[in-house]
């Protein structure tokens, strides 16, 4: 039996004359003869030459684009320009045919949007190829990251009964019957019946358990699934997204900025190294995508330029505080160019905001610190009042990216067990609900930190692919779960 080997394989080895048998799609067949074949291993294409005069032809008839085929024979040196190495098959079995009239996917380029419809087949395409190849690669190359430096990977719940952030943006997860729901006296709907004998929801973050086990095993990260029941609407958001999240003993919001920009520049490094072919295809594409804009918003750096600039320079870090200065003194804003007018100090960022910071302001990515209390979570660590800053801030950090907005939020953990109850009580979130997350700071409290990486948002920036429901593969937002 001739060994089957991956085209990624025979294009790093190149084995030639030796008999090889291969598996894949068709991509093109042209001349009756030359069959571009893909496997998934690689974004290249393997010349497959058919001896059209010795085959069969009712099997030549079959191949086409789409259709699933093996092929037998020698790998020789390429007679034609485009590659080194083809097949010269002498044998072509066909797995499934793939009928062109019905097959919705098309060998020439489709929209993005006729794509995202078609979700099931958008694999096939040599942009979402590259696309999830690389979603699988930065994966890996958190993993990395983390191992390398001697974190624990912590598996934190899918189903929690508490709202780590507090926003009330969670999915209920419940087995009472939705029609006619036990009701207790006072006739709410009684969880004490449901299945968890409590009210309970998808998580929207992993942070809250991620803690907990910070304060054993020191530096800890999650990576899963988070669900956030917003009706936002955006390339940026989706209901159902990743997230990785460190959580580490010890740390203040020094050590946590360094540790995000660190990881950051690590992945994106970890991806030019090793996904050259598919980052070009990315490249091309977005060179395509971009000619159909004006000229002043086009970028004027390629995706890999981009890559790489992020790579080599430091993020620029300043405070809440500071960004409001530079926002209400910026020329959009002065002129009324900003659909929401920077008003001043108190208010949250909108992306606009944080676009103009990035993109236009520094150029660079950019680390915001030292957010009001007000507009952030109840977990957050207190800052000691500072001259010039109006309002309470906390030592919260969010990373801006260009294109993307917040990539990262984080912050230093409110360690202290008073000054955390009392914020509770503030913003209205029972104690008892999360006495077990208070015990951390009952026994053996101690400074630590941590943060939330969008994953998908990472991915987007990586893939420069522009709408976030294109760089997960089954997108989960308002009115659409499909597959
Ligand atoms: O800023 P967020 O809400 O922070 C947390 O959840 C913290 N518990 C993280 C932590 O400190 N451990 O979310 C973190 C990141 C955001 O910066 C963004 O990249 C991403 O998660 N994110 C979303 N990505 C896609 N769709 C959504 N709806 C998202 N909401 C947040
Ligand atoms: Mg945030």
């Amino acid at each position: 039996m001739t060994k089957r080997l991956k085209v990624a394989e025979i294009l790093r080895t190149e084995p030639l004359n030796t008999t090889v048998q291969v598996k894949g799609w068709v991509k093109a067949f042209r001349n009756n003869q030359f069959l571009a074949l893909n496997d998934g291993s690689t974004s290249t294409n393997l010349q497959v030459v058919v001896d059209f005069e010795n085959t069969d032809s009712a099997i030549i008839d079959r191949i086409k684009f789409g259709a699933a085929i093996r092929a037998q024979g020698t790998l020789i040196e390429s007679q034609g320009k485009g590659q080194k190495v083809e097949l010269k098959a002498t044998e072509i079995e066909i797995y499934g045919d793939c009928n062109p009239e019905e097959f919705p996917l098309q060998p020439k380029k489709q929209t993005l949007e006729f794509l995202r419809e078609h979700a099931h087949l958008r694999f096939r395409t040599n942009t979402f190829a590259a696309v999830f190849r690389l979603r699988h690669k930065l994966a890996f190359a958190i993993h990395k990251f983390f191992e390398d430096r001697g974190f624990v990977y912590l598996h934190t719940p899918v189903i929690t009964a508490s709202d780590a952030e507090g926003a009330g943006e969670m999915f209920r997860v419940t087995t009472l019957p939705m029609d006619n729901p036990p009701r207790t006296e006072s006739g709410e709907v009684d969880f004490s019946q449901d299945f968890f004998k409590r009210s309970t929801n998808l998580t929207v973050s992993g942070q809250l358990e991620a803690e907990l086990g910070a304060m054993a095993l020191g530096e800890v990260y999650t990576f899963g699934p988070t669900f956030r029941a917003e009706n936002s609407n955006t390339t940026r958001h989706l209901a159902e997204f990743w997230m990785i999240e460190p959580e580490v003993a010890f740390n203040d919001l020094q050590d946590n900025m360094d540790l995000a920009e660190n990881m950051l520049r690590y992945v994106i490094q970890f991806a030019l190294e090793h996904c050259a072919d598919d980052l070009k295809i990315l490249e091309d594409r977005l060179i395509e995508e971009e000619k159909s804009k004006p000229q002043d918003q086009r970028s004027d750096m390629s995706l890999t330029e981009k890559l790489r600039f992020v790579v080599e320079n430091e993020f620029v870090r300043l405070t809440y505080t500071e960004a409001i200065d530079i926002l209400k003194n910026s020329t959009p804003n002065k002129k009324g160019k900003f659909q929401y007018p920077v008003e001043g100090w108190g208010t949250d960022l909108q992306s606009e905001h944080e676009r103009y910071l990035v993109e236009k302001h520094f150029k660079k990515p950019v680390i915001l610190t030292n957010y009001p209390a007000e507009i952030k979570a109840f977990y957050m660590r207190q800052d000691e009042p500072k001259e010039g800053v109006p309002g309470p801030t906390v030592s919260a950090m969010d990373i801006l990216f260009p294109g993307i907005g917040e990539i990262v939020g984080g912050s230093q953990r409110e360690e202290r067990y008073d000054k955390l109850v009392r914020r509770m009580h503030e913003m209205h979130i029972p104690e008892e609900e999360l006495s077990w997350y208070l015990d951390t700071r009952r026994f053996g409290t101690c400074p630590h930190a941590g943060f939330g990486l969008g994953f998908e948002r990472l991915v987007l920036f990586v893939t420069g692919m522009t709408n976030i429901r294109d760089v997960i593969a089954f997108p989960r937002y308002p009115g659409s779960a499909e597959f």
